[in-house]
């Protein structure tokens, strides 16, 4: 840094941010920049100043700690709104309004809730910019709000992740007491220890549809992420176009949710012939079977510890459904589809590999959900051909979305398709 002068240095900085509309041009030299910003910003912090920003979520350049906000506030304030149907109210009340506005009034009554709680959460969402006090006890919406009225994906993403928040809170106790071990059981882990419940997380969300539907739909979000479906880099001609029998299995998407994987591999590729088989847990299953589902794929309620029904299929996938799972249960799944498989057969796993060193922050957050919901982990390469060479597997290869390496610290955005043979069977 010594031999930069800083001054300047602003100044440019400065020039840059005032002429911002040139740099939303081009999104390559845009993240080239957010990135160097993310580095120089970690150069520049005091430990005081980054405690203050990532444990307090303290914004600006502040220096003192009053009024500080632990992370989690504004969250759990979009999600009392959520559960309040604040924004629904606020939607229907701006929109019958001459003036596009709601009263305090109108949304205790419309919401059935306490008028002085409405205020105080309507204050909170204001100051964050969500809504807009217009004046005292007088709102109107935003863009913003519009895009958490219940029927939207994003505020199913608020219910799913805040529903953590409780668990997380209850890491320290949960750890001191478990004398600081890695967890590993599904049905002990930091999840159990949280709720209070003796299921595991997906057992609990059986029996609560507002979770589970708001489980389902992230599932689905998730299949929007930026980044290429495994089938976009991966030989799908070369290695499964093979089958010539329309009766014979050609893909099963086992644990594929709502469907989202296997409906986009259809569309992309509606020449290959065989069957697509979609396997989920049955309560999942029965909620896509209410709507509309495209023909030529399989829909079957299926729990993936019991016997594979769909035997010989030319592959098998695992869509981000390993990091669920601690590797007991893990080898569990794997041996149901080692028993089915043909000599010739397929195992894709389609995850987040992790990088050994340097890994990216969104990476590491993502392991820790996994550790929070379901005890289990997000593993690195070496981790995931332990766990198939134990479950009677080869990896034969490992399929990188283009552009990307082994080491990329960006790949947590990335999924990775590992494809993997029983143990022997050649090519
Ligand atoms: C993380 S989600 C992944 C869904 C989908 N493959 C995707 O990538 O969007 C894991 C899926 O496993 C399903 N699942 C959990 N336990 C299961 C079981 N015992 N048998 C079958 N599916 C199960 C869940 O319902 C959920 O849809």
């Amino acid at each position: 840094m010594s031999s930069i002068n800083l001054v300047d240095l602003t100044s440019q900085i400065e020039a840059t941010v005032a002429s911002t509309t040139d740099l939303q041009e081009n999104e390559a030299d845009r993240k080239r920049l957010l990135q160097a910003c993310d580095q120089l910003r970690k150069e520049l912090k005091s430990p005081f100043e980054f405690t203050l920003r990532t444990v307090f979520a303290k914004a600006g350049s502040t220096s003192h700690l009053r009024g500080y906000m632990p992370q989690g506030y504004a969250s759990i304030a979009v999600r009392l709104a959520i559960d309040m149907n604040l924004f629904n109210a606020v939607a229907q009340h701006s929109e019958s309004s001459s003036e596009g506005t709601v009263t305090l009034s109108q949304l205790a009554e419309t919401t059935k809730t306490d008028p002085l709680l409405v205020s105080r959460i309507m204050r909170f969402l204001s100051a964050l910019g969500i809504f807009n006090q217009i004046e005292q006890d007088v709102y109107a919406s935003t863009p913003l709000a519009a895009a958490y009225i219940s029927s939207s994906p994003l505020s199913a993403a608020v219910i799913h992740v805040t529903h953590f928040f409780m668990v997380l809170s209850q890491l320290p106790a949960y750890f001191h007491g478990k004398g600081w071990q890695n967890p590993n059981n599904v049905l002990d882990g930091p999840f159990q220890y949280a709720t209070g419940t003796k299921s595991h997380y997906f057992d609990f969300l059986a029996g609560e549809p507002y979770y589970q539907q708001a489980f389902n739909t992230v599932m689905i979000i998730s299949h929007r992420r930026q980044g290429q479906n495994w089938f976009d880099f991966f030989p799908v001609e070369e290695k499964l176009g093979g089958v010539t029998n329309d009766s014979d299995a050609l893909l099963v998407d086992v644990g594929g949710s709502q469907g989202g994987d296997i409906i986009a591999f259809q569309k992309q590729f509606p020449h290959v012939r065989g069957r697509l088989v979609l396997q989920d847990l049955p309560i999942v299953i029965e909620a896509i079977q209410e709507k509309e589902f495209p023909a030529g794929i399989e829909a079957q309620g299926y729990d993936f510890f019991d016997e594979q029904p769909v035997k010989g299929a030319r592959a098998y996938n695992l869509r981000t459904v390993l990091h669920d799972w601690p590797d007991a249960q893990a080898r569990q799944i794997l041996a149901r589809l080692r028993e089915a498989m043909a000599p010739d057969s397929l195992l894709l796993i389609n995850e987040t590999l992790l990088p050994e060193s340097k890994i990216a922050l969104s990476s590491a957050q993502a392991d820790l959900t996994m550790m929070v919901s379901f005890a289990p982990l997000e593993r690195t390469k070496a981790q995931f051909e332990r766990l198939l060479n134990e479950s009677g597997f080869d990896l034969v290869n490992v399929w990188m979305p283009q552009g990307f390496t082994a080491s990329s610290a960006e790949l947590a955005s990335q999924a990775t398709l590992l494809e993997a043979r029983l143990k022997g069977s050649s090519e």
